[in-house]
């Protein structure tokens, strides 16, 4: 019985896959490559020295995609693919609730056809909207403030109701908050097309020297020193995340909704000390106008994964700026270089 990563060749899809691959079950992963690289999936093979199926298709090929359910005996499936940038999605609302619902729902029908009514969907904190109050639980009013979380929400809306009318499907959501940092080999780690948008890879790129400076968005909020506070969380902690989850639906029915976040709130001069600190270069910032649309505080109650699924997050801020640095600097143009470069200062 093999497990299906849609989406295996992106950001958290990679990392997933290799702490799958290390615990030893059969893989296949979907990808249309449009927003990453088969690059990524050389080095998975790398990292863990195991192989997999993979077929280059999109979801929204239902042909194509039922001939893998068709030719393989698939247990489960953990579902990453879709579009995320945010901006991008105020752009083009139709592509992006093109490929992220017609997706997921040609995805769910096909399972449903073959019998397989175990999943692990990428939901995101963004499901909360401008919450009025953090720490965040998984009973917080649900909302949308850009077609990219209202794709989101409409997924976890179609999936209760999928579940509502076959209760032998197991469904997980997961609430990402901030995902960040690397595998520790600095083989695969994010790898955002253009200027990023996330603060991370935007710091990174100034550290590397590919960006002039980073700029702050709003310095006047009410935090610890006016900039805007999130629940970063290593892409790896949130990989071994999935793990849970996936025992979770292959083991029990129903539906639920988990956050995955660490409880601890870091404001973005925070991050930067950190980064700083981690990689011993300056990052240039100045402060600018608050970016419209975003929250002054934003950090999870992470207790129900803690009692439900056994899962807690063990990496800390330190390992985070250590991890997405150690990734930047070997790959300063993510997988576009195949050669590693030296930059040892
Ligand atoms: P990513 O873009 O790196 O990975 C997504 C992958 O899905 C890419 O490899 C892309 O090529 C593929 N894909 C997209 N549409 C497809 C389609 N129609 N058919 C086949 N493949 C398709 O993004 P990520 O950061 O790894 O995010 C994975 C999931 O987690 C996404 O659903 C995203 O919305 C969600 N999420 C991400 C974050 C974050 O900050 N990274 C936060 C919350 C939720
Ligand atoms: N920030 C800057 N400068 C930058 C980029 C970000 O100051 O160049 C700040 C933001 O204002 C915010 C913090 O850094 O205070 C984090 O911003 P990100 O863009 O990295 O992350 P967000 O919390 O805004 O959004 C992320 C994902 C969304 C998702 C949301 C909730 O990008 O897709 O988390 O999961 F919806």
């Amino acid at each position: 019985m093999a497990i299906l990563v849609t989406g295996g060749a992106g950001y958290i899809g990679s990392h997933t896959c290799v702490e799958l691959l290390n615990n030893g079950y059969e893989l296949i992963i979907i990808d249309n490559f449009s927003n990453s690289n088969p690059e990524s999936l050389r080095r998975i093979k790398e990292i863990t020295n195991k192989d997999f199926y993979f077929y280059e298709i999109d979801l929204l090929d239902r042909i194509a995609l039922e001939e893998v359910f068709a030719t393989n005996n698939i247990e489960a499936v953990i579902h990453f693919a879709g579009l995320k940038a945010v901006g991008e999605s105020v752009s083009i609302p139709l592509h992006y609730y093109h490929n992220n619902i017609t997706g997921t729902i040609n995805l769910c029908d096909v399972m449903k056809k073959y019998g397989v009514k175990n999943l692990v969907f990428s939901s995101s904190a963004t499901v909360y909207g401008m919450p009025d109050s953090s720490p965040i639980s998984e009973d917080f009013p649900l909302s949308a403030t850009n077609p990219y979380g209202r794709t989101k929400l409409m997924i976890e809306d179609i999936l209760q109701d999928l579940f509502v009318s076959d209760n032998n499907w197991s469904i997980v959501l997961l609430r990402y908050f901030n995902p960040i940092g690397a595998h520790e080999s600095g083989m695969i780690g994010e790898n955002p097309n253009g200027i990023p948008n996330n603060l991370m890879p935007y710091i990174s790129q100034v550290a590397v020297g590919k960006l002039d400076e980073l700029k702050v968005f709003g310095s006047d909020y009410p935090t610890v020193d006016g900039t805007g506070v999130r629940d970063y969380i290593h892409v790896l902690d949130l990989a071994s995340g999935h793990l849970k989850a996936l025992e979770k639906v292959i083991f029990s029915k129903g539906v639920e909704a988990y956050n995955l976040g660490t409880g601890t709130g870091y404001s973005v001069l925070e991050i930067v000390a950190a980064f700083e600190r981690e990689s011993g270069i300056k990052i240039s910032y100045r402060m600018v106008d608050r970016r419209p649309g975003d929250v002054a505080i934003c950090y999870s109650d992470p207790s129900k994964a803690k009692i439900k699924l056994g899962w807690t997050a063990q990496r800390g801020i330190k390992e985070m700026c250590r991890d997405a640095w150690n990734w930047q600097k070997k790959n300063p143009n993510g997988y576009s270089n195949k050669t590693e470069v030296d930059l040892s200062n």
